[in-house]
């Protein structure tokens, strides 16, 4: 352990009670100079550390950003984040990231997530709004020993995880919209995208995105009328740690179900969060648009679609607006 996670550690212990730079100094095994060195990392990593020249050090406040070590701490999956957690200030997008290591090997349950992005990337070639200190921009690697064309369960498997997260930690009102945008009163809070990498009949990595809005205290006009923060919506700040820390531990336990005992089981539990089924809606499809009323999703996760003349449609893939 580095000498500033001990510091830390120690800190932690104190729960922000003062302590001396010379207690410290002596618990710590390094002269008080490093110690003021290492405290100026903590506080550049985002921890509020009170200093006074008569009492010491006292932690006030942990870093809100999402620090692999604040990750790790108390998390009680198996695979999912136990391995590298890779953090940035800023990046392009977790999601490329993501991909490149994979390329090189990365193994399952590397996570890679972001403070802001610049090029945050949504489904359909879209962008997602990614400023810093509001969102959770997190990616997963998974290697799943699936054929390719099941590979949207995966996306199945992280709404209902991202879903239940939010209704475990918030007394907000959760549902999924088909396929896997996360609403809270019908405006979106979290999206996914999956992307895979895989041969004629195995994947070979798939990396699973998830964007959330947590302390956005405002939206841009354009997604403001659609979109929503747990910010927004409670007038509090939230710990992101202790989001993807939940969220990890539900998309290990749902993965594993979805290796274990199938789809089934998932799509039980996906039809239970959402808002989809038996609703008006319209839905777009390159080239295409149908207007009708939902009458199920199937085994595979596929719409099935009742329009106005009485014709079933099966719907893939497509964006949703209800009517
Ligand atoms: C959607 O359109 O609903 C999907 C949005 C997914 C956004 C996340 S943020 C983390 C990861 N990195 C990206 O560039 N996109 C995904």
């Amino acid at each position: 352990m580095s000498t500033k996670d001990r510091l830390l550690g120690y800190l932690k212990e104190c729960k922000g009670d003062w302590v001396s730079g010379e207690l410290l100094s002596r618990r710590i095994g390094i002269t008080r100079s490093a110690i003021w060195k290492n405290i100026s990392k903590l506080r550049e990593e985002g921890y509020v550390i009170e200093s006074s020249p008569r009492k010491g050090y006292s932690l006030s406040r942990i870093s809100e950003m999402l620090l692999p070590n604040e990750i790790r701490e108390g998390l009680d999956t198996g695979v999912f984040g136990r391995g590298e957690i890779i953090h940035f200030r800023e990046t392009d997008s977790t999601n490329a990231r993501a991909k490149e290591l994979a390329i090189q090997g990365a193994p399952e349950g590397t996570l890679i997530v972001s403070e802001s992005q610049t090029k945050g990337r949504g489904r359909k070639g879209r962008s997602w709004f990614s400023p810093s200190e509001a969102g959770i921009y997190a990616s997963l690697i998974l290697r799943p020993n699936m054929p390719p064309n099941e590979a949207p369960r995966i996306t199945f498997v992280t709404a209902v995880s991202a879903a239940e997260t939010l209704l475990a930690l918030t007394s907000l009102e959760v549902a999924i919209k088909w396929p896997n945008d996360i609403l809270v009163k019908n405006r979106k809070i979290a999206g996914i995208l999956t992307e895979i990498s895989a041969e004629m009949d195995t994947i070979d990595y798939m990396v699973v995105g998830l964007g959330m809005n947590v302390n956005n205290p405002l939206l841009p006009d354009d997604i403001e009328e659609k979109a929503t923060s747990i910010f927004i919506e409670t007038g509090k700040r939230f710990p992101k740690v202790r989001i993807v820390r939940e969220y990890l531990r539900r998309q290990e336990k749902y993965y594993r179900i979805l290796r274990d005992s199938g789809f089934e089981p998932i799509l039980r539990r996906w039809k239970e969060l959402t808002n989809t089924i038996g609703k008006r809606i319209v839905v777009e499809m390159i080239g295409k648009r149908y207007t009708g009323v939902v009458q199920d999703v199937d085994q595979e996760g596929v719409l099935i679609l009742k329009d106005e003349k009485g014709a079933f449609h099966r719907i893939l893939s497509g964006d949703v607006t209800f009517m």
